[in-house]
Formats: structure tokens, C-alpha cells, sequence
């Protein structure tokens, strides 16, 4: 089982932001937990982060061929990127949207995600865990 894991604009800094917002880990840090729970679960991950939309969607193009499932956290271009939206419409694998801190009880523009409803599993506030949950929620849809 092929995952792709990607992570958008500004998660290439969340170590230098609010650690009680964001768990206080570096990309790196948080890559190689996934890496780590990947291999736990058997499965294999690619962790990929830019700042570019462009690339972003890129990566999502990609993936339409070549990957069992797919984890996005998009950060700010979740809440107002219809490219985004659009991109991932034409993906047939399950796909989890993930957000470190808990974007429901945050400003009010946070809260809404143009991508919650093209998406097929939503974790939100559980940190750097909630990529973990986000991958055993794939693992089960293989199964199940
Ligand atoms: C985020 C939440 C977004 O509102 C914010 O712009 C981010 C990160 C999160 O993981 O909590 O950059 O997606």
C-alpha cells in the first residue's frame, strides 16, 4: 500500500510556530514519525511539503495513478483554495484531511474547509497523532 502524505504552506516552519497550536515539531521531526508509523503498520509513505500551490496540486495530479491513499494537510489553503478542492475531486483513493491544531474552535475563518466535503476522513486538533489516525483510517479502508 502505496500513501502519500502532504503537507502545505507555512507546515515547513511548525516547529518556530505556537508549539500549543502545533505540537512544538519540527517537519522533519514530524516526517520521520510518520515514516516510523508507516513502517509499523506495513505500509509505505512519501512525506512531501512545499509552499507552492502550484506544486501542491502538482503532487496531487501525480498521485491520481500512483498511490493507494492519500493524507493532505494544506494549511491556510484550506480554507479558501478551490484549485485545491477541484484537484482532489478527480481522486479515487480515499483521502484524509489532517489538521495539527483544532481549526473548529479557532478564528472564525479558520473554521470552515473548502476540501471537508471532497474528502473521506477529516482528523482535526490531535497534533502530530492525528497523522497516525490518518493513516490507520487508510489501512482499515484497504481491509475493509
Ligand atoms: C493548519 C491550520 C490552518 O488554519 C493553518 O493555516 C495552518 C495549519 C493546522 O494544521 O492546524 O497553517 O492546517
Amino acid at each position: 500500500m502505496q500513501i502519500l502524505v502532504l503537507n502545505g504552506v507555512n507546515l515547513d516552519v511548525i516547529g518556530r510556530r505556537d508549539p500549543k497550536l502545533y505540537g512544538g515539531v519540527s517537519m522533519n521531526e514530524l516526517e520521520s514519525k510518520i515514516y516510523e508509523w508507516a513502517h509499523a503498520l506495513d505500509i509505505s509513505a512519501r512525506c512531501r511539503q512545499t509552499n507552492s500551490e502550484g506544486e501542491f496540486i502538482e503532487w496531487i495530479h501525480d498521485a491520481y495513478d500512483n498511490v493507494d491513499g492519500l493524507i493532505l494537510n494544506p494549511g491556510a489553503w484550506s480554507h479558501y483554495s478551490y484549485a485545491i478542492r477541484d484537484a482532489l475531486e478527480l481522486l479515487e483513493v480515499p483521502v484524509v484531511e489532517v489538521h495539527l491544531s483544532n481549526i473548529e474552535e479557532r478564528e472564525e475563518w479558520r473554521r470552515h474547509s473548502v476540501i471537508a466535503d471532497v474528502v473521506s476522513h477529516r482528523v482535526i486538533g490531535k497534533g502530530p497523532d492525528g497523522y497516525h489516525e490518518a493513516l490507520g483510517f487508510l489501512v482499515g479502508k484497504e481491509d475493509g
